[in-house]
């Protein structure tokens, strides 16, 4: 089959195209045909060696991108809840290879079936971006229907479904975007949008019960005078500061300071697969590459403009 791999860490120029044997699947493993892919950020931050720090070295050559979207081609012995045919969509875990590939072998607690709403290239967009988003926002933000939410960096790949998810769970939800992406942002349910092109975002309307930064470029501090009393600000990547000053914000404030790193499941799959199903979540797509243009899809990602999700299909169509 034919892989994109990484032989060490470096530019994108270290990615290039290999052919491997299609895997076996372990006993607790399904092999798909995958149809998608999607790029995230860590996929050039981890084989850039950005992100060595935190998930430590991986193996090489390596196989970048954990969305999947596809069919399952065969099961391992102990799989009882997929069999061969089943569209299923998921994330493989961080430091297992990845899915820019035309077949992926991975534990079946990591898949789920794709809904009917999305076809494949939208489901490959979600994983990965939408489980961020609903864990950072459900799980560390604690948002409840009727609480204020702010969501800056609303037009990305995370910030676009946390809008989507925070309206979902019945919150009033405002999205920090650049003047391009107002409309896209209204589109996704926004109650009001800030333009950080036009001016301080930090001025808007104070009372926020949780702030989701995707964008970390400004400090905590920058953002604190926008949260409720008791408000919770979600950050997406813990910076060494910022530690402390979650450990030491409870010691004289209500609010909090929280971090967040996406925890691969079937269960948040599934709700997610649930809010497309029931139209209210969607994919944007920023732009599809075939597999042979990987690196020229990571390029996109990182540009840091990327509208929704930049996607990899395996077959042209
Ligand atoms: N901790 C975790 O588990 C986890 C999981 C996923 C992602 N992440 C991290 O989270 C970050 C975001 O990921 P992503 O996939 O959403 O990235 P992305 O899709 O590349 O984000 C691009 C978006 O960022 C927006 N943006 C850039 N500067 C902005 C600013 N100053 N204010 C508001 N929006 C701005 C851009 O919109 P405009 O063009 O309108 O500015 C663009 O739409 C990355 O650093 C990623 O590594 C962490």
């Amino acid at each position: 089959m034919q892989t994109m791999q990484f032989k060490p860490y470096g530019g994108l120029a270290q990615l290039g195209p290999v052919a491997t044997p299609i895997p076996t699947p372990g006993s607790r493993q399904i092999l798909v045909e995958v149809a998608a892919s999607s790029v995230n950020p860590i996929d050039w931050k981890l084989r850039g060696g950005v992100l060595r720090w935190v998930v430590g070295l991986a193996g090489f050559p390596a196989t970048p991108c954990f969305d999947f979207a596809g069919a399952v081609k065969a099961i391992g012995a102990e799989v009882v809840d997929f069999k061969p045919g089943d569209r299923v969509f998921g994330m493989s875990p961080l430091k297992t290879q990845g899915a820019a590939a035309e077949y992926l072998a991975l534990d079946a607690a990591y898949a789920a079936p794709v809904p009917a709403a999305l076809d494949d290239r939208a489901a490959a967009g979600l994983p990965l971006a939408g489980m961020t988003a609903l864990q950072a926002l459900r799980d560390q933000g604690g948002l409840q229907a009727g609480q204020r939410a702010l969501i800056i960096g609303a037009a990305g790949g995370v910030g676009h479904y946390a809008m989507q998810i925070a309206k979902a769970l019945g919150a009033e939800v405002t999205g920090v975007c650049s003047t391009r992406n107002i409309e896209l942002v209204r589109s996704l349910g926004a109650d009001e949008v800030v333009d950080y092109t036009q001016g301080e975002p930090a001025a808007s309307k104070p009372g926020f019960d949780v702030i989701l930064d995707t964008v970390m470029n400004r400090p905590f501090g920058t953002w604190r005078p926008l949260l409720a009393e008791a408000g919770v600000y979600v950050s997406l990547l813990a910076k060494p500061g910022s530690w402390l000053q979650a450990r030491t914000l409870p010691l004289y404030s209500r609010q909090r300071l929280r971090f967040t790193a996406v925890q691969p499941n079937r269960a948040d799959l599934v709700y997610l697969a649930g809010l497309a199903q029931q139209g209210q979540l969607r994919t944007v797509i920023d732009s599809v590459y075939p597999l042979a243009e990987l690196a020229a899809a990571l390029g996109q990602s990182r540009t840091g403009r990327a509208r929704g999700k930049v996607i990899v299909a395996m077959k042209a169509g």
